[in-house]
């Protein structure tokens, strides 16, 4: 690519790749793991997989590429900085059982060069060094000194494990310099965060025991993962997700609408999106589980709206940024039902705000809380801890 690639394009060419390559193509991943899955949300592009990871075979075959998109709350705090973001998208392949590690880094080194234009100057990678339990990831080592790359050897840094227990194995992972045209590349992934990862490739070969213990897969695997909104900020130069083309409506809508600050827009806007995808998937608020993960996200959104304004209100939300965000997930649930939801959850956190706002005036609550009263707040009146918190900040 010469110009700019779009974030469709850079999706586009991601998938060909691999479709070139003999890999088919999942489709239809949504956020909601199946039922007998304990997580609420999927988290990585490999968790719908794990079972074909684990030897099950897949009915397409055993190569498999993918755009799977994902949601965390782990980071919910950073919300609102430059680049995290709770509902994103990976791009992934995998090779169950058949090619190995070092053809997966060949591939890679190739796309990201050749399909997206990065040049080999602005490449560093890293392996696993070895650690008491395991040795180092020599196989890795070799492939990326005969392309030619620098390599820097990490422990905790290269060991992928999709939670404490279940599968795991080393990684590798490809940094691309992103301190400006003028800047040549310094230091290494772990000395300069201008290297910003994009691309973990993971040799899957082990699973950890309930007991710590670690045991080889009959079948060794290989993961790769991607976060797009990422690639797409490096690969058109910015360095906020939200300048990249993937939220072009957004960023275009939000300024004239709410006048925010950087970080409330940031935020709103991260949560609002996810919050429609999270709808798009057919979760509805509650008060357990996944709906009040749905809840927490428009409730936050709503809490930084009416911080400066109260009478600011979702229905004002454009339909184009309904319908571009639910098209660009490839949802085909209405826009006018997601509008109901959110509508719906703001009617009811502004009633509870009122009453919240009426039984705090009462004297008994003027000075500190104690957790009595916490409790009292919450089974009597259905006001939550953080929401108490809030209404009593000044
Ligand atoms: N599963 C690996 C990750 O999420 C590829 O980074």
């Amino acid at each position: 690519m010469t110009t700019t690639p779009s974030g469709d394009q850079i999706v586009r060419t991601f998938i060909d790749f691999f479709r070139e390559r003999g890999h088919e193509l999942i489709t239809g991943g949504t956020l909601l793991p199946p039922s007998s899955d304990p997580v609420l949300f999927t988290t990585s592009g490999m968790h719908p997989l794990t079972p074909h990871l684990e030897g099950r075979p897949h009915p397409q075959g055993r190569r498999l590429v993918n755009v799977q998109r994902c949601l965390r709350t782990s980071d919910l705090d950073e919300v609102g900085d430059r680049t995290h973001l709770t509902v994103f998208e990976m791009l992934g392949s995998w090779s169950l059982g058949d090619y190995d590690h070092s053809q997966s880094l060949r591939w890679g080194y190739e796309l990201l060069r050749d399909g997206f234009g990065v040049p080999s100057e602005r490449l560093y990678v890293t392996v696993f060094g070895g650690d008491d339990e395991v040795g180092p990831d020599r196989e890795s080592l070799r492939t990326w000194r005969e392309l030619g790359l620098p390599v820097e050897p990490t422990r905790d840094e290269n060991w992928w494990s999709h939670g404490p227990v279940g599968l795991c194995g080393p990684d590798s992972e490809i940094f691309v310099w992103t301190g400006g045209p003028g800047t040549p590349p310094q230091g290494t992934p772990t000395t300069d965060p201008r290297w910003v990862e994009v691309w973990n490739h993971v040799s899957m070969r082990h699973r950890r025991l309930g007991d710590g213990g670690l045991q080889p897969l009959r079948q060794p695997n290989v993961d790769t993962g991607m976060g797009l909104e990422r690639l797409v900020t490096v690969l058109q130069g910015h360095d906020s997700v939200y300048d990249s083309d993937l939220f072009e409506p957004w960023t275009r809508i939000l300024p004239p609408l709410w006048d925010l600050d950087g970080r409330s827009r940031r935020l709103v806007c991260d949560h609002l999106r996810s919050a429609i995808v999270v709808i798009g998937d057919g979760v509805r608020p509650t008060n357990t589980g996944r709906g009040y993960v749905l809840r927490r996200l428009i409730r936050r959104a709503l809490t930084t709206l009416w911080r400066d304004d109260p009478s600011r209100t979702l229905s004002d939300l454009p339909e184009e940024v309904l319908r571009h965000t639910l098209d660009h997930f490839r949802q085909s649930r209405g826009t006018g039902l997601v509008r109901e939801v959110l509508l719906d959850e703001e009617r009811r956190f502004g009633r509870l705000l009122e009453r919240g706002r009426r039984v705090l005036g009462r004297p008994e609550f003027e000075g500190p809380l104690s957790d009595e009263d916490y409790h009292y707040l919450h089974d009597t009146h259905g006001l939550p801890r953080d929401l108490v918190t809030t209404l009593r900040t000044p």
